[in-house]
């Protein structure tokens, strides 16, 4: 009963498009006819409104940790299964047709709820890889590829199968970006494509 209380808690959380929320309320229109179509940050960068954007990424990031640590501390310590949920709410959003975001966002907040260290780590991983290669997808992939190993070598072994399920799911998300990616066509930070 607790596991499917932190799975609802997680995924309704997840499931409020704050991308989209923030971007219509500010009369940008849909931002899902922009750029990638996604309703992250990275797509929200793309109205040349750098405030929306990173508000975008606080609340996306607060709805993955929140639920994660209610359901940690009040539904008995099922906090990696609301971490799934909210990515899952983030990118498959009954609001928007079960379409909706890429969940980096929502995975760094589920991470920084989940084990601090770890998510310090990965936060020095994504910069450094954003630092060298411009394109947000490419430090997105990495460093939710990069954190079950981190949680596994920093010794939080009750975080590596969330940290995995998060990252099949983001990895789905960026399907449309590795295409570009191989085609050489992925756009770089900064970039209203
Ligand atoms: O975190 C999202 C990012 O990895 C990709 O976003 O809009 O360029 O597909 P976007």
């Amino acid at each position: 009963m607790n596991e499917l209380c932190a799975a609802l808690l997680g995924f309704a959380l997840g499931s409020i498009p704050f991308g989209l929320i923030l971007t219509k309320m500010a009369g940008l229109g849909d931002v899902r006819e922009i750029g990638s179509g996604s309703i992250g940050a990275t797509n929200v960068l793309r109205t040349g409104n750098k405030g929306l954007a990173a508000a975008t990424v606080l609340l996306d990031a607060a709805k993955g940790a929140v639920p994660v640590l209610i359901a940690e501390h009040f539904l008995s310590g099922t906090g990696g299964i609301a971490a799934v949920a909210a990515v899952a709410g983030h990118c498959f959003t009954p609001w928007l047709k079960f379409k909706g975001g890429k969940g980096f966002a929502t995975a760094a907040g589920v991470l920084l709820a989940m084990a601090w260290p770890v998510m310090l780590v990965c936060a020095a991983i994504w910069a450094a890889t954003l630092a060298v290669s411009r394109i947000s997808s490419v430090s997105s992939m990495t460093t939710v590829v990069a954190a079950p190993i981190a949680a596994w070598a920093m010794g939080y072994p009750e975080v590596i199968v969330p940290l995995i399920a998060v990252a099949i799911i983001v990895l789905i998300q960026h399907r449309a970006n590795i295409g570009r990616l191989m085609r050489g066509e992925e756009p770089k930070v900064g970039s209203k494509s």
